[in-house]
């Protein structure tokens, strides 16, 4: 993938983020981004702003009150411009696993005793445990297991695994242990022909690039903003055909407001309104590297979406070649990536020593990394790997540099 001939301006990225100067994080690699990013001074910045000068009750017509909301609208707004989405196809959350839980309430409704939910055996827990729930009214539940010898999600086993009585299936774009992108554009198609609905997985997927989700396909689609620079929430984009036919699971008044109907609740206005923020940081990063800055926003974050996944790729690949050659290493899922059919999450186990272990020594080299199971038990089970050591995950995003790369390989020489 060449795009002409640009390539990412890492020391402009990382002078957007503050955590490279400050002087507690200054002198780590960080690689736990998979479990949640730096967020660049934009976002610190409308945070800071929102908390000084506007933090009252929005939509009011005082002046602190009208900015207040015309800020939480106007973030809701440029992130579904983002993702190709609707405004109103748009909620945030307190995380995805909150978002997921009230989605599937949500979706009862579509399940009669004898109905069949497919789950995955490679997701996060967040999008298992809620479908799996549904057994409580009656629902069967299939498990869609990756291929023990390559650890993929194979379509041809999922078209095995449809029947009439197949309601939903819940997958995800990205696995946060194995690091394969799933082919959700085919998935949904094939479910789509059998009327089932698509609930998309994208926490791993969005920190590599924001998705399109009208490409995608899919009915509902989920990320956490802590881990795309944002802070702590989570975006739920859903249809708007299936959102506004879905039951009110907030107050009785509110029940044609979609999609306030499927939160109890509403967001953390100081921190959806610093999401311009986010939008911000992309739009600069844009400028920064091409000149045509009247394209519409989807097309800009498309072509960031290419630099970025250039030099993730550039600066994984030899990660992954380094763990694949190590006869002591085991690594999982491909070890190489092509054209964005794997993400930059990099877990491996080793065959002398635990998990917790290689971590501790990782950390006193000071490379932020850990050992865990990522609440991806399933997976990790199916692996063959102790769920209490879980593996050791390096995780990379577009702000991490050749440099840091350096310093992982010489420590994983040294240990
Ligand atoms: C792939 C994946 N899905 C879902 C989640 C849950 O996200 P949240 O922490 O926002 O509930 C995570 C969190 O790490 C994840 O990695």
């Amino acid at each position: 993938m060449v795009l002409e001939n640009i390539e990412l301006d890492v020391n402009y990225v990382r002078s957007q983020f503050p955590a490279f100067k400050d002087p507690l994080s200054k002198d780590w690699s960080f690689f736990e981004n998979a479990g949640g990013s730096y967020v660049p001074k934009n976002v610190i910045n409308k945070l800071t702003e929102f908390m000084t000068s506007t933090k009252v009750q929005p939509y009011a017509e005082y002046s602190m009150s009208k900015i207040a909301g015309q800020n939480m609208d106007m973030a809701t707004k440029l992130f579904a411009e983002m993702i190709n989405a609707k405004k109103n196809e748009i909620l945030i959350g307190g995380s995805t696993s909150i978002n997921l839980y009230v989605l599937s309430n949500a979706l009862k409704k579509y399940i009669s005793s004898g109905d069949e939910v497919i789950v995955t055996n490679q997701d996060h827990e967040a999008n298992i445990s809620p479908w799996r729930r549904l057994q409580e009214n009656g629902a069967k539940i299939i498990e869609w297991k990756f291929n023990p010898e390559n650890h993929e999600l194979e379509i041809d086993e999922l078209r095995k695994l449809i029947t009439k009585k197949t309601k939903i299936l819940a997958v995800t774009h990205c696995s946060n242990i194995i690091g394969s992108v799933n082919d959700l554009k085919k998935i949904s198609d094939i479910a789509h022909k059998h009327n089932i609905i698509v609930i998309g997985d994208g926490v791993s997927f969005a920190p590599h690039g924001f998705p399109n989700v009208k490409e995608l396909g899919v009915d509902f689609y989920t990320f956490s903003l802590y881990k795309t620079y944002g802070p702590h929430i989570a975006l739920l984009y859903g249809k708007e055909e299936i959102l506004k036919d879905l039951p009110n699971q907030n107050h009785e008044f509110l029940k044609n407001n979609y999609p306030y109907t499927i939160n109890p609740g509403g967001p953390n206005h100081e921190e959806l309104s610093s999401l311009i923020g986010v939008y911000d940081y992309f739009n600069n990063l844009y400028n920064h590297h091409f000149d045509n800055n009247k394209l519409a926003i989807l097309s800009k974050v498309k072509k960031i979406n290419q630099l970025i996944s250039i030099h993730e790729e550039n600066i994984a690949n030899p990660i992954l070649e380094y763990l694949d050659e190590r006869e002591d290493l085991i690594l999982f899922g491909k070890n190489k990536i092509k054209n964005k059919n794997r993400a930059p999450t990099i877990s491996f186990i080793g065959k002398n020593k635990s998990a917790k272990q290689i971590s501790s020594e990782l950390v006193s080299l000071k490379i932020a990394t850990r050992n865990d199971n990522f609440y991806a038990w399933r997976c990790l089970k199916a692996l063959g790997v102790d769920v209490n050591d879980g593996v050791v995950r390096i995780s990379i995003v577009h702000y991490n540099n050749k440099n840091e790369v350096k310093k992982l390989l010489n420590a994983l020489n040294t240990i």
